[in-house]
């Protein structure tokens, strides 16, 4: 494992190391021995969010280590250049401004001679203009049905942000239509729904930032034939909406003006679910609820941009991302939601920080010296506890883990709370504090076994000392989604910022795509009537490697 980082001392990289190796020497039960008042120190709050870092492997001097090494990395400054739109994606010469998308005011902010703040608020009301238009019925379908389907074709960030969203506030959901969504490049989405919508009463989003993703492209023209095999070729415009940069593939696929909304250069694809990229969100939940998720999103930006040392969430959860990984050796991050209705946010978040953060070379392109990026995955809790817990509390992997517990049941049931409560909390306490072999050898009814039960006692210790943060909200409502995602976007930043790398470029997803293309007419030339298997075999001899 190497502790080397770009930023803090080499003093202050070898004190961390010497205190993780301190703490991982300690058995949890020394770490976690009651009555330290552990939960109160390490149990952070800001807007709305109860962030328990209790349970990572931390005591106060490596607590104190750590903002040390968060000082050093001058986060505020970093956050301020971020703002103020100065081109921190230096690969790609642009700003990174998802902030600005859900800024409240503020003063004119000039990127390449444009007004952000105006071009946000134009295309803003544009977009609410559209909504209210297709929700209330005025906007319809050529043959004058409303809309009662919406299908937003697109992929990773035109994809992630809006299905997980979508599905995260169903319950808000009301008096809109049901929307679908269209990624895959092999086609099952766009068949399974062409066989059961109705072209008709059918909207389709087309969301692509550069509108030249072979996915994108295919499924919007799947659609465009069954459109058009439904309504008429004519009448197609009535039909689809896009979201891009591109104007000019607008123009050549036929979106009408009044259909196509904008997005910028300086909102990266994983950051853009607050632009118009967001329109399948606004137009399931409408305005007021997506202005709440904007407003949401805001409050953790002025949070992470007004706020010093440990006080700081995004601050203190990227440090402890750092810790976890390049001090303590746990390279990969479940995320937890105790809530169904977020079973696509890790889905969401692997594409946020491992496409921002699975980097090599540091910003002036020298190569890194340590690990960088975390292997993030995950499931909603409790479902996880009866799949992959098991390697969590006794595999040899160290795994870190976020728990995201809401107060309020879908059921609206205490009842319900407290059972999803219990769940978390007790999982997060047993990955901490673990079972050793004396404390199960000590069970009376390990005891009552006798030999039987000696010798399956070692297969019944957890060893613990498995870090986790829980974070407690509420309500899973917009605004508390919106301050979700904006923390995990600024842990992302300041991860980067400590390793030293460029966290809004994504070179690395470009060689396979190009690739792909590549393969296509190697493809087209092996013979179709070979039937499947002789196709297969014949297809991998034509791209093998030799
Ligand atoms: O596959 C990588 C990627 O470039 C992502 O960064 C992006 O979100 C996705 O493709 C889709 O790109 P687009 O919105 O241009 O279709």
């Amino acid at each position: 494992m190497s502790h080397s980082l770009p930023v803090g001392s080499n003093e202050l990289l070898a004190r961390l190391a010497a205190h993780a190796q301190r703490l991982q020497a300690l058995r949890p039960g020394e770490l976690y021995a009651q009555g330290q008042g552990r939960q109160s120190r390490y149990t952070l709050e800001a807007e709305g969010l109860i962030v328990d870092c209790s349970r990572q492997l931390i005591d106060e001097p490596a607590w104190r280590a750590l903002l040390e090494l968060g000082a050093a990395a001058a986060i505020p400054a970093a956050a301020r250049r971020m703002f103020d739109g100065e081109v921190i994606n230096h690969t790609e010469h642009r700003p990174a401004l998802h902030v600005a998308l859900r800024a409240r005011g503020g003063a004119p902010l000039q990127v390449g001679g444009v007004d952000v703040r105006e071009a946000v608020r134009a295309e803003r009301a544009k977009l609410a203009a559209f909504v209210a238009g297709i929700r209330g019925g005025v906007r319809r379908g050529a043959g004058g049905e409303r809309f009662t389907d919406v299908v937003n074709v697109g992929i990773g960030g035109s994809d992630l942000g809006p299905v997980m969203a979508t599905e995260a506030l169903k319950a808000y959901a009301r008096g809109g239509p049901s929307l679908h969504f269209v990624s895959n490049i092999d086609g099952t989405e766009a068949v399974d729904l062409i066989a059961r919508l109705n072209p008709a009463t059918t909207l389709v989003l087309i969301c692509s930032k550069t509108f030249t993703t072979q996915e994108t492209l295919t499924n919007a023209r799947r659609m465009r034939a069954w459109i058009a095999a439904g309504v008429g070729e004519a009448n197609l415009a009535r039909h689809f909406a896009a979201i891009s940069t591109n104007h000019a593939a607008m123009d050549a696929f036929g979106v009408a003006a009044d259909a196509r909304f904008t997005m910028w250069d300086w909102v990266g694809g994983r950051y853009s679910l607050w632009s118009a990229v967001g329109l399948a969100i606004e137009l399931a939940i409408g305005t007021r609820h997506f202005e709440a998720m904007l407003e949401g999103a805001n409050a953790i930006d002025t949070h992470f941009a007004a706020t010093d040392g440990e006080a700081n969430l995004p601050l203190v959860l990227g440090l402890l991302s750092v810790w976890n990984g390049n001090f303590l050796g746990c390279h990969s991050h479940v995320v937890l939601p105790y809530a169904q209705r977020l079973h696509r946010l890790p889905a969401y978040l692997q594409q946020l920080t491992m496409e921002s953060n699975g980097k090599s070379v540091r910003r002036d392109g020298s190569p890194v010296e340590g690990p960088t990026g975390t292997v993030i995955w995950g499931e909603p809790g409790s479902n996880g506890q009866h799949s992959f817990f098991e390697l969590l509390h006794q595999g040899t992997h160290r795994i870190a883990a976020d728990f995201l517990l809401p107060y309020e049941s879908p059921t609206g049931k205490l009842a319900d709370a407290i059972l999803t409560a219990s769940n978390a909390l007790a999982q997060a306490n047993a990955l901490a504090r673990g079972r050793t072999l004396e404390d199960v050898l000590a069970d009376p009814r390990v005891q009552a076994a006798g030999a039987a039960g000696a010798a399956l006692a070692p297969h019944r210790v957890h060893p613990g000392g498995r870090p986790s943060t829980i974070i407690a909200f509420e309500r899973l409502d917009p605004s508390t989604l919106g301050k979700l995602i904006a923390l995990y976007e600024h842990r992302v930043y300041v991860e980067s910022l400590l390793w030293g790398i460029n966290p809004f470029d994504q070179w690395g997803v470009e060689l396979g795509k190009v690739q792909a293309e590549a393969l296509v007419p190697v493809l087209q030339v092996v013979p179709g009537e070979l039937g499947a298997h002789a196709w297969l075999r014949a297809a991998l001899q034509a791209t093998g490697l030799d």
